[in-house]
């Protein structure tokens, strides 16, 4: 058995990734990451598809330069928006992300009518329902916007009124006619999962695009002869591009515990 011990990077425009290298870690242990989290430019969802673009260039360049066999986009706003862009400036390393992990796993629970929230230029993309109507067109889609359950996530009001009222006022269309899957197209939003439950039905089954991510990058490592050796337990650094005073708090709650071997850097060109 040939083994391939070179670490795996994975990318998000700040911490919110961090809920797909929690998962990361269960699923793949033996596994080394590289984490980098733009925390300097966070959020990426408002931006306009060019910015999106030349900033997902960027943090993947960062992390080719740490020799990592695999690229995980572990930002949705990235993946509906760059991931093309991304593969083509940079065809040697292969390149998954959050969204064809949703959508692969969207699919498979054959699902009728499916509700898929995201940041703003996520849903502006279109990019969800282009890629589950491109497989199954009769899946009836709907869209929502959430701009606000990232910095609710962020300031830790994640099981808050503030969360219920929010929740309510952008999901209360999905009272009318209750969808049976809700999409989490946001790594920021696994973290109002239960909440997200139990405004709706608990008949609703709620797909996290970020838990997807982590499945779909275990089977591409063992169906591509990728995986490190299993002798070892596999290592973690951390890199991000600022350290806002509420960094560690933020970190320790999307990873789940504290986060260790970090390290500011500087990867805009401009
Ligand atoms: N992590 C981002 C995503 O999954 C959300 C935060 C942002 O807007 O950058 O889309």
């Amino acid at each position: 058995m040939k083994y391939d011990n070179r670490p795996i990077g994975v990318f998000d425009s700040g911490l919110g990734g961090l809920t797909v290298v929690a998962t990361m870690k269960k699923l793949l242990p033996h596994e080394n990451i590289i984490y980098l989290g733009d925390t300097a430019r966070v959020p990426y969802g408002d931006k306009s598809p060019a910015n999106i673009i030349r900033f997902g260039i960027e943090d993947t360049a960062f992390l080719v330069t740490k020799g990592v066999k695999l690229i995980v986009v572990a930002c949705n706003t990235v993946s509906a928006i760059a991931i093309a862009e991304i593969r083509t400036k940079f065809p040697n390393v292969p390149v998954i992300g959050v969204l064809e992990a949703g959508v692969a796993a969207c699919l498979k629970a054959k699902p009728k009518y499916v509700a898929v929230i995201g940041t703003r230029a996520t849903v502006s993309s279109d990019a969800y329902r282009r890629e589950i109507h491109a497989v199954n067109p009769e899946i009836n889609i709907k869209t929502i916007a959430c701009p606000l359950f990232v910095p609710i996530v962020e300031e830790g009001l994640a099981d808050n009124e503030i969360s219920r009222l929010t929740i309510e006022f952008y999901l209360k269309p999905l009272k009318k006619k209750t969808p049976d899957m809700l999409l989490l197209a946001c790594t920021h939003y696994p973290l109002l999962k239960k909440s997200f439950q139990s405004y709706l039905s608990k008949k609703v089954k709620i797909v996290d695009s970020a838990e997807a991510c982590a499945k779909f990058a275990e089977e591409y490592l063992r169906e591509n002869s990728l995986s490190a050796s299993k002798s070892a337990a596999g290592t973690e650094r951390f890199y991000v591009t600022d350290m806002p005073d509420s960094f560690f708090k933020q970190a320790r709650k999307f990873l789940g515990r504290d986060l260790e071997h970090f390290q500011k850097v500087s990867i805009s060109e401009n």
